[in-house]
């Protein structure tokens, strides 16, 4: 017999309605990707002939977000249950007969792991399970946890035989005792699973076609269905509201920073550290309280981020450093540059080696060359600055005019004094020098001083002999 493929059909298709939100359930994020992208990443490792994303009409979001991901998309319309969703997936899934299998997946457990579906496909592989295996794992039995769990409940009769899963809102008192759970994750084989949905029938508390039916309805058809028991349930939980989307983040954080740790990088605090799956951080870095960094950035190594620095799809080198509270956005740091505190790099900044920022800078589309420095109290916008450029504190780049951007160079060794205004489109020769308070307007020339300010009047005795305070006191004499 050939070997088996094995097609995936994840279901995302649920209204989410007890997430009270316009966003799609399924693309909230947890650790910075969208919930239904982890069961992807999950399900990709298994090599799949095909994976398809059920999803509903309206899924404009949906196909954005799932934009680069190696999935096909087929709509449910309207939605009316995992039983339905299952058979949309499967017919767009390309499984066909008795020796294909189908693992169907909640799309809501972002937790997922690939050996998790490995351990599945064993169980199946093991020949027993000739119709489909389940996974089921054990709810905790404190504080009546089991009694309130939303989960679907394993009903077995007293001989311990498995003979259908009852969901939580059509369980009876005795039922929703019941510890054992339906986890929400299926392999099938095609042929077995397109015959079992054909009996499904909508005669629940919901009105819908439960995929978990098939269950009993495989063993009424003569079918083994074989369960792979879970260990850790919080892996496979189900995201139904903002409460367990809150654990799934705090799972998958944790989760993250321990893989971190591993790979030599030290936490000062991993539990008020939030680093996102798809992030990259180099051994010896240090990541104090308070640090986040999110999807699509890398720190090199060697670097130490203070407390409260947030990082977003940025590329940081090795041998950096920010003190607290620097926020960074699509932006560029080369190896040995000094950021902050509180410094701020918005989208297309780029920071050279060695250079440095300090204080309450602001810099925005521009590159700072190699060890330059703007150290305080400072807007650099659309600049072109070179290597050795010194700019006082309160340089501002005047960028905008209303309606137009305009550029300021600063060629290489230009120093600007404090409190100098650069009213673009101005270029700045090699080795020039500004004069502080300045409000340049032209261009200078290389080599050259520019300082455009009023110049200083001296008035001789002027408080005691002119002030109003003085001719006050003459007349009150
Ligand atoms: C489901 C199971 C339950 C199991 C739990 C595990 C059923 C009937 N119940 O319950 O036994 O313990 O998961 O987490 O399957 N979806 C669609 N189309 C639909 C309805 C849902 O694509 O018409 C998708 C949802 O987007 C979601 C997934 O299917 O990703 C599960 O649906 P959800 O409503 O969350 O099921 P639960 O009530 O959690
Ligand atoms: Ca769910």
């Amino acid at each position: 017999m050939p070997q088996p493929s094995m097609h995936v059909v994840i279901l995302a298709a649920g209204d989410g309605t007890r997430m009270l939100s316009r966003l799609p359930k399924v693309l909230h994020t947890v650790a910075g990707r969208p919930m239904v992208g982890h069961v992807i990443e999950a399900a990709r490792r298994l090599n799949p002939a095909s994976i398809v994303v059920v999803v509903p009409a309206e899924h404009d979001r949906h196909r954005s977000a799932l934009d680069g991901y190696p999935v096909e998309l087929a709509v449910q319309d309207p939605p009316s249950g995992t039983g339905d969703a299952a058979q949309v997936g499967l017919r767009a899934s390309g499984a066909r007969g008795d020796n294909d299998l189908v693992l169907v997946i909640n799309g809501d457990c972002p937790g997922l792991r690939s050996e998790t579906l490995e351990a599945i496909a064993a169980e199946q592989a093991s020949g027993d399970a000739t119709g489909a295996v389940f996974l089921s794992g054990l709810v905790a039995h404190v504080n009546g946890e089991s009694a309130t769990s939303p989960y679907g409940r394993m009903v077995r009769d007293t001989d311990g035989t498995l003979l259908r899963i009852v969901e939580a809102a059509d369980c009876d008192a005795e039922q929703l005792a019941i510890p054992e759970v339906n986890g929400g994750i299926y392999l099938f084989v095609s042929g077995v699973l397109e015959r079992a949905l054909q009996e499904l029938r909508p005669d629940n508390s919901q009105g819908e076609l439960y995929l978990t039916d098939t269950l009993e309805v495989i063993r009424n058809q003569g079918g083994r269905v074989g369960l792979c028991r879970h260990h850790d349930l919080a892996e496979i939980d189900g995201v139904n509201t903002r409460a367990e989307l809150a654990r799934a983040e705090e799972l998958l954080r944790s989760r993250k920073a321990e893989e971190l740790m591993l790979a030599g990088v030290t936490l000062r605090d991993p539990s008020s550290t939030s680093v996102d799956v798809d992030v990259e951080v180099g051994a010896d870095t240090i990541l104090y309280p308070g640090v986040v960094l999110e999807a699509g950035t890398s720190v090199g190594e060697d670097c130490v981020l203070y407390p409260n620095v947030r990082v977003a799809r940025s590329r940081i080198g090795s041998n950096v450093t920010m003190y607290d509270g620097t926020v960074i956005e699509d932006a560029v740091v080369e190896d040995g540059a000094t950021l902050g505190p509180y410094a701020r790099l918005r989208p297309e900044a780029h920071i050279c080696e060695d250079a440095r920022v300090g204080n309450f800078v602001e810099i925005k589309k521009s590159r700072l060359g190699r060890g330059s420095k703007a150290n305080h109290l400072t807007y650099l916008g659309d600049a072109e600055i070179g290597a050795g450029v010194n700019i006082g504190a309160g340089t501002i780049t005047c960028n905008y005019d209303g309606a137009n951007k305009h550029t300021t160079v600063l060629e290489d060794g230009v120093f600007v004094g404090s409190n100098t205004a650069i009213v673009a489109p101005v270029r700045v020769g090699r080795g020039a020098t500004i004069g502080a308070g300045s409000t340049i307007t032209k261009d200078v020339p290389a080599d050259g001083l520019a300082v455009a300010r009023s110049r200083q009047v001296i008035k001789e005795d002027w408080t005691s002999k002119h002030s109003p305070k003085a001719k006050k006191a003459r007349e009150a004499d």
